[in-house]
């Protein structure tokens, strides 16, 4: 018999499964620089996602979830080899699910429903969560190696291959690997990566969502990304970069003299970029908050000028909060065009904060935006 989702919640009644968690992300500083190779400064915050696994003696994988209808049901010869519209949410558990098959990992018949706090579609990473979770339960509960920035390589591949984005590799690492009270700096080509303190006093980090759709971050995604190889081959046709380097590896110099001015803008950010997030972990660890505040603002500044993947939504939130008392920085995080902003307001200064950006946000987008403190907190766990 198929078991009901409100049956495995009943901890009363039903020993014998075995809960985990995975966190969603923010990234404090570092965009779009993963897939160019260079550093990113992520921490895991406290929404996420729960997964409930079970065993069961029917040969049979049950993915169910309590934020989606349907309850999706497979063996371990029909698991879909690719993506498949028809089964939605699902293909995120089933591309991991598959891929771990691939990998030897021998699994029987098992329940795995999930239950989600972290909002989709609001680039807090919900699909490394998923997938991450389904990782790191799955390869627990049969007895594999657990090597924590392996299982984000895997998940990133998955995301790459299976669902078909070509995301980095940061929210897969930062779901997977990220410390409590600490920021992960990680260098995305290494994969070499350190948690430094996050701790910042009288302050705190505040994530706002636009609640902005963010419809156009697939298609406005690749199209960057392009730029920057677009960069990549200019520079290195002009001797500038070196065979196997990446764009954050080029001088600010050697940006300049891109004749494009699309392309140099793109590499611009890129470049600059990188040189902040150093910066900024440099900062964090010496505690001067405000430097790792203005870092956040000209991160902003240069998303929307240079790499142009903000909108109005995005800039109204950082830039009214810039401005607002109390607060040391603030950027878009995240993919872009939507999504959530973070910013380091004063603990005693976020009430205030929170009424003058709310209402401005409002009057100026017609949204009605969303604001939480957030502590950095641990990566995927069993609960
Ligand atoms: C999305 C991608 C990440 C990264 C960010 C931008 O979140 O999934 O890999 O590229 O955008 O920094």
């Amino acid at each position: 018999m198929i078991l009901e989702l409100k049956d495995l919640f009943d901890k009363a009644g039903n020993t014998g499964y075995q809960e985990y968690f995975a966190p969603g992300r923010v990234n404090l500083i570092g965009e779009h620089i993963d897939y160019n190779g260079g550093l990113v400064m992520p921490i895991a915050i406290s929404h996420g996602i729960k997964a409930i696994f079970k065993g069961n003696s029917e040969s049979l994988i049950q993915l169910k979830s309590t934020t989606h209808s349907n309850l999706t049901l497979f063996t371990a010869e029909t698991i879909p080899e690719a993506y498949s519209s028809e089964i939605g949410w699902c293909n995120y558990p089933a591309g991991v699910i598959q891929r771990l098959q691939n990998d030897g990992l021998k699994l029987d018949g098992f329940n795995l429903f999930f239950d989600s706090n972290l909002p989709e579609g609001s680039g807090l990473s919900s699909s490394a969560a998923i997938e991450v979770l389904t990782a790191f339960s799955l390869i627990t509960e049969y007895g594999g190696k657990i090597d924590l920035p392996e299982i984000a390589v895997l998940c990133q591949q998955v995301e790459n291959e299976f669902i078909g984005v070509k995301c980095g590799i940061m929210d897969q690492f930062a779901v997977a690997n990220c410390k409590k009270d600490h920021a992960l700096l990680l260098n995305c080509n290494t994969l070499q990566h350190e948690h430094i303190p996050f701790e910042l006093d009288d302050y705190a980090l505040l994530v706002v969502n636009s609640k902005k759709p963010r419809s156009l971050i697939k298609s406005a995604y690749n199209e960057r990304k392009a730029e920057s190889d677009e960069a990549v081959r200019v520079l290195k046709s002009n001797g500038a970069l070196a065979e196997g380097q990446y764009l954050v590896d080029a001088t600010m110099e050697a940006v300049a003299g891109i004749g494009d001015d699309v392309i140099r803008r793109r590499a611009r950010h890129v470049v600059s970029e990188n040189l902040r997030v150093k910066h900024a972990a440099n900062a964090l660890r010496m505690g001067d908050l405000h430097t790792f505040g203005r870092l956040m603002t000209a991160s902003h500044t240069s998303m929307k000028e240079d790499y142009e993947v903000t909108g109005l939504e995005m800039d109204t939130l950082a830039e009214t909060a810039q401005n607002i008392d109390g607060c040391l920085g603030a950027r878009m995080t995240g993919g872009g065009f939507g999504g959530c902003a973070i910013a380091l307001v004063r603990k005693n200064a976020i009430q205030s904060f929170t009424d003058i950006l709310s209402r401005r946000y409002e009057m100026v987008t017609g949204l009605q935006c969303e604001i939480y403190v957030s502590q950095a907190c641990d990566g995927v766990r069993a609960m």
